[in-house]
């Protein structure tokens, strides 16, 4: 495994295994796969924190993550089993402690803010993060989806905001982008239903930046990351930046934003030139 970034070793075979994820580095790009197919790769707060561990010790060399489903399916979201007071395979259930009170709102709240962390690194403007969709991504995994820069769906896939169906909220960082791609209206209907949104209709709402045949997924995806390679990194990272404030920003702030933006880009091309 490469060299971790910033002091914290990366996680190690046995603690992936662990939480169900496969961690493939192919010098720029990462590729990591929740491997659990037999579940339809069902996710556990372990999946979720190991993947926070992922971001934080991400090679320095690495500018694209590809997050894929192993098998047809891409999650099926939450296990069930994080419902239940005995948990999964000794892993702390959701909801020990609330029953008998030992466990405190403060706490369960820290507790989601560390599974939260799972999904927020996705957004760093030095990355660039695609969801590759097979099949169901539910909950969850749709929520992971929506915290990836670029979704290429197969076109059997079907996105599900299961949760309020459960008695519960999306709380994976997934309501955010849900609204800022199909505005509040559209987000209400689609969570408040629980229904699948079947890809072309995700193409449609522009939740799927690309829709192929399964059976190109894998290509599609590889031509993409080629695509975003060929650009400058550093370009890249402070257009990507840009962007993302822009729908918080009034006119007049995106302009200053982008006129400070280009005079750095234009001090280290020039730099570049003359080597000073
Ligand atoms: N948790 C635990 N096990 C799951 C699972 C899940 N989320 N999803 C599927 N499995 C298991 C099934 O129990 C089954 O196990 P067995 O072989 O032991 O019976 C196995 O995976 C295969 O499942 P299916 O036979 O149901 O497969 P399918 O292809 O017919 O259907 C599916 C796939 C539509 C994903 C269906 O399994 C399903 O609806 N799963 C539940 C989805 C769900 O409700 N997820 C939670 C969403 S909420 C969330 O993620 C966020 C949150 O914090 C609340």
């Amino acid at each position: 495994m490469a060299q971790a970034s910033h002091g914290q070793a990366p996680p190690t075979e046995e603690e992936l295994s662990r939480a169900r994820l496969r961690l493939g580095l192919e010098g720029p790009v990462a590729r990591i796969t929740i491997s659990r197919p037999e579940r339809r790769n069902a996710m556990t707060g372990r999946t979720w924190t190991t993947l926070a561990h992922i971001g934080r010790t991400l090679p320095d060399d690495v500018r694209i993550v590809v997050i894929e489903g192993d098998g047809d399916t891409f999650s099926a979201g939450i296990d069930l089993g994080m419902f239940s007071p005995e948990g999964v395979d000794g892993e702390r259930s959701v909801v020990a402690g609330l029953a008998d009170g030992t466990t405190t709102d403060a706490e369960l709240q820290d507790y989601v803010a560390g599974l939260q962390e799972g999904f927020l690194w996705l957004r760093r403007p030095d990355l660039v993060t695609i969801a590759a969709v097979r099949g169901h991504a539910i909950g969850a995994g749709f929520q992971l989806a929506l915290s990836c820069d670029l979704r290429i769906l197969a076109d059997d896939a079907r996105l599900c905001m299961k949760e309020p169906a459960l008695g519960l909220v999306p709380d994976l960082t997934g309501t955010k982008p849900l609204v800022d791609i199909v505005g509040v209206n559209r987000a209400i209907e689609i969570c408040l239903t629980a229904r699948r949104v079947g890809a072309q209709e995700a193409r449609e709402l522009g939740l799927a930046e690309l829709v192929v045949g399964v059976d190109e997924l894998s290509g599609a995806v590889d031509d993409v990351v080629a695509a975003l390679l060929a650009t400058d990194r550093e370009a890249a990272t402070a257009t990507k930046a840009l962007l993302q404030q822009a729908a918080g920003n009034t006119l007049a702030q995106q302009a200053e934003a982008e006129r400070r933006a280009q005079a750095a880009r234009l001090t280290a091309l020039a730099k570049g030139m003359t080597g000073r």
